[in-house]
């Protein structure tokens, strides 16, 4: 069976209206595309329609689009809790709960209400794609495709090959998020974490390491990244640096450092004894740093106000610069 093109993507069925689902059916009908969004939870959908009308509120008042064009949005969007809907979708993406089970249980069912052209794909985070793929009908046509939150916001998206995903599946999955206006690469293999991840905790690991070590403190660690490595990384990856830097220098260090790096092989105390003291950060009130009233909506809302202004300079009002 021959695997629906990108270009012939007209309706997208987004399993899940939470965080990412609500988020990630405007991108699409943004995009001309109709969207349906389908959760097991009524609540979820009221949630999924009230996140979709605050963004589209922001970007009224920002000037990014006019009523007429957002009420136009948002009438390609519907909602249901009848997992039907995946079955008139040119391409179906799962955004439910982060569990390998809840995820196999829902492509089973998923993969056989699908039309079999459609495209397959699941925004895990980092759960196996191989192992959700092993519950899918025709895994051919089924992909990773791990969007960044906010992804309104973040413009990478991964899209990952499982063992038997086709190749023709990859470039309707990367070929769609291009369609849609985000930064799409490649993941050859399904390796725990994908790249971003894999980066991300690697820099984690070391924060944390740097800390526990008394080294410096942890406002220091987060202003090195900010205002430092952070601004560079937002203009040249890892490899542009180093080549900038001179690769003679950077294998110097790299020959003096790496033994230093850690290599802690489970969470360090500072984070797992948060956890397991229920501290999870800005939603608990407390994490590495203390957010209390209202502060986790202003740290969201600072972080989003930043994002979107470092957007603009990188990527063009559009985010096509
Ligand atoms: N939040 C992030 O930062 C982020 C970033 C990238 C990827 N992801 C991944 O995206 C997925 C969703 O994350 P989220 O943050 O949007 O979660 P969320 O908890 O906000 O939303 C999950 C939604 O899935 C619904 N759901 C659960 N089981 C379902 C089922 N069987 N069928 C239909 N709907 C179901 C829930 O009712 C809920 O509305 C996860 O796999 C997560 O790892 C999250």
């Amino acid at each position: 069976m021959d695997i629906i093109r990108a270009g012939e993507v007209k309706t997208v069925a987004i399993a899940g209206a939470g965080l990412m689902g609500a988020s990630m059916a405007q991108i699409f009908a943004a995009h001309g595309r109709r969207v349906a969004v389908y959760d097991i939870s009524a609540d979820s959908i009221e949630r999924g329609r009230e996140l979709i009308d605050i963004n589209q509120r922001a970007g009224i008042r920002e000037g990014k689009l006019c009523e007429a064009a957002s009420r136009e949005l948002v009438g390609r969007i519907s909602f249901s809790g009848s997992p039907d809907v995946l079955g008139a979708a040119d391409f179906v993406i799962e955004c439910i709960v982060e569990s390998m089970d809840a995820k196999k249980a829902f492509w089973a069912e998923a993969s056989e209400i699908a039309r079999p052209e459609a495209a397959l794909a699941t925004n895990t985070s980092g759960l196996s794609i191989n192992g959700i793929a092993a519950a899918v009908k025709a895994p051919e046509r089924f992909a990773g495709m791990h969007w960044v939150n906010p992804p309104h916001l973040i413009p990478l998206v991964e899209v990952i090959a499982g063992d038997r995903t086709a190749a023709e599946t990859m470039d309707t999955v990367y070929e769609l998020a291009l369609s849609v206006g985000r930064r799409p690469v490649r993941v050859r293999k399904d390796a725990k974490g994908f790249v971003l991840n894999r980066l991300q905790f690697a820099m984690l690991r070391e924060a944390m390491h740097i800390v526990e070590s008394g080294i410096a403190d942890m406002e220091d660690v987060d202003s090195v990244v900010k205002h430092g490595l952070g601004l560079r990384y937002a203009c040249l990856g890892p490899f542009e640096t180093a080549d900038l830097g001179g690769l003679d220098t950077f294998c110097r260090i790299a020959e003096y450092l790496f033994a230093d790096l850690s290599d802690a092989k489970s969470p360090q105390g500072m984070l797992a004894g948060r956890y397991r003291a229920g501290e999870y950060g800005a939603k608990s009130g407390k994490g590495f740093y203390g957010y209390p009233g209202d502060g986790a909506e202003r740290a969201v809302s600072e972080r989003d106000g930043r994002l979107m202004r470092l957007a603009e300079c990188l990527y063009g009002r559009d985010g096509t610069g």
